[in-house]
């Protein structure tokens, strides 16, 4: 249900990377219920022109571009024209993030450079226009999408490898909490959420297929079940809310008690 004018983030301008499709659209909508003007960005036009209709559906206001967020012009052109419609921003979420590498012995130059690329390259463009806006403003609030596999995550590790993303989301951590400290002088937080493992659409079968296996994920997951993306996007909202007022550099795990 719908907020608006009394949500959370009621009259903040949000802008949600890789939103087309699982934890990001996910993030959007929360964001959005709660009063949030929605600047949404992916790759993925068709995916993104869904979540738009989403928003709209609820009388909300958004924004979609189509971007390669790893490219520095796409990523200016997207906060250049964020700031032209609404004159400021509040709230980034950095979402987009994941790709393979397989096993260590096996693993390709191009897949770690992939992997490092999304995950880390388009934080930091995004991060860095954020901050040149947030710092004049001396306000606003970052969010970037961690992972439990920052610290190896045992499912994916014995059975698909994948070291350069638990490098990349270790990564996130102390991006995360460098930019806070960098910030902080300017009244701007910054702070990461690590997911454990959440089911989305696409990686539903995926973690189907792992389940029967001895370190399966909600054999290994404490509280006993997978995230649901609402359990990811509430966490966002409230470090992007001003209930979070006094956290920053930190990265929350929300993973079910692994
Ligand atoms: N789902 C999980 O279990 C889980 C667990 C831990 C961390 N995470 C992290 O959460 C974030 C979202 O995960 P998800 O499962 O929703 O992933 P997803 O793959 O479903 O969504 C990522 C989105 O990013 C978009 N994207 C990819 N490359 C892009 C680019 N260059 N420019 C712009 N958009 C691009 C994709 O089109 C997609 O819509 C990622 O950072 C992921 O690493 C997810």
């Amino acid at each position: 249900m719908a907020k608006g004018a009394s949500g959370r983030v009621a009259g903040k301008v949000a802008i949600v990377t890789g939103a087309a499709a699982g934890l990001g659209r996910a993030i959007a909508l929360r964001l959005s219920e709660e009063g949030a003007a929605l600047a949404i960005a992916d790759i993925d036009a068709k995916g993104l022109a869904e979540t738009e209709r989403l928003i709209r559906q609820s009388g909300r206001p958004v924004q979609a571009t189509v971007a390669d967020v790893t490219e520095e012009a796409p990523v200016k052109d997207l906060f250049a024209a964020i700031l032209a419609a609404h004159g400021h921003i509040d709230i980034l979420v950095n979402d987009v993030g994941g790709g393979l590498s397989g096993r260590i012995w096996e693993a390709k130059v191009e897949d770690w450079d992939f992997v490092m690329r999304l995950n880390l390259r388009s934080a930091f463009l995004c991060t860095r226009e954020a901050t040149r806006h947030m710092r004049e403003r001396r306000a606003g609030r970052i969010v970037n999408l961690s992972s439990g596999s920052r610290e190896g995550t045992p499912w994916m590790a014995y059975y698909t490898g994948n070291s350069a993303y638990a490098a990349a989301k270790a990564a996130i951590h102390g991006f995360t909490r460098n930019v806070a400290l960098e910030m902080a002088e300017y009244g701007v937080t910054a702070n990461a959420v690590a997911p454990g493992p959440i089911e989305t659409e696409k990686n539903r079968e995926s973690f189907q297929a792992l389940e029967g296996l001895e370190y399966g994920p909600t054999r290994a997951t404490p509280l006993r079940r997978l995230g649901m993306p609402a359990d990811i996007a509430n966490a966002v909202l409230y470090l992007a809310s001003d209930e979070a007022n006094y956290i920053t550099g930190t990265t929350l795990a929300v993973a079910g008690g692994r």
